[in-house]
């Protein structure tokens, strides 16, 4: 397997999809690779498109947010990483070719970072990561096995946009979820070392 900085190369120059076409800049990914927490989203919007980094418009605040609150990580010590790497046009849903074409750069982070817990923010990661068609409402509240075999626990939570549509009840349930793959992140590395 190449290493993350060669893979994040080979993702600069990729034209596997139609996105390619109208990026900025490809948005491969950025945190600790030793992360024991990664974060997967959807695809870059438009001001990551531009700075080339996720989750840094609102959404990413609110995420920074969340992330420091509930597990008492700050970003740089997780990896955040998105299912599609360039910014769909308008900000539309990836299509189904787009994230099939994008995948083995996210089955290559994840087997290269090999955290203990992924959270999933959304249902375009969430079903993705999981392989269902499930919504995000019935996956979440709950933590999911890696379909197939030894891999992270996932653990699905809302999209940060659609907290920040929907306001406090959404947010309290990520929370939740937050302090859940902190809890699964603190019981597996207790587990190991003992
Ligand atoms: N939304 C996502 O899903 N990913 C980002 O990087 C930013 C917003």
């Amino acid at each position: 397997m190449v290493p993350l900085v060669e893979l994040g190369e080979q993702a600069f120059g990729c034209t596997r999809c139609p996105l390619a076409a109208g990026r900025t800049q490809v948005v491969f990914g950025e945190g600790d690779p030793d992360a024991g927490l990664m974060v997967v989203g959807e695809g870059p919007g438009r001001e990551e498109d531009l700075q080339g980094r996720p989750f840094v418009g609102r959404s990413g605040q609110l995420l920074d947010k969340l992330l420091l609150e509930e597990t008492g990580l700050e970003r740089h010590q997780v990896y955040i990483a998105n299912v599609v790497k360039c910014r769909p046009p308008n900000n539309r849903d990836p299509l189904p070719e787009e994230i099939a074409a994008c995948r083995p750069y996210l089955d290559q982070q994840v087997e290269l970072i090999r955290p203990v817990v992924l959270l999933t923010l959304g249902n375009f990661a969430t079903r993705a990561l999981l392989g269902t068609s499930e919504g995000i409402t019935r996956l979440r509240g709950r933590t999911h096995p890696w379909p197939g075999g030894p891999g992270p626990v996932v653990a699905p939570t809302f999209h940060p946009a659609a907290a920040l549509r929907g306001g406090g009840e959404v947010v309290a349930k990520m929370r939740a979820d937050f302090v859940r793959a902190r809890q699964m992140l603190d019981a597996t590395r207790a587990g190991s070392a003992g």
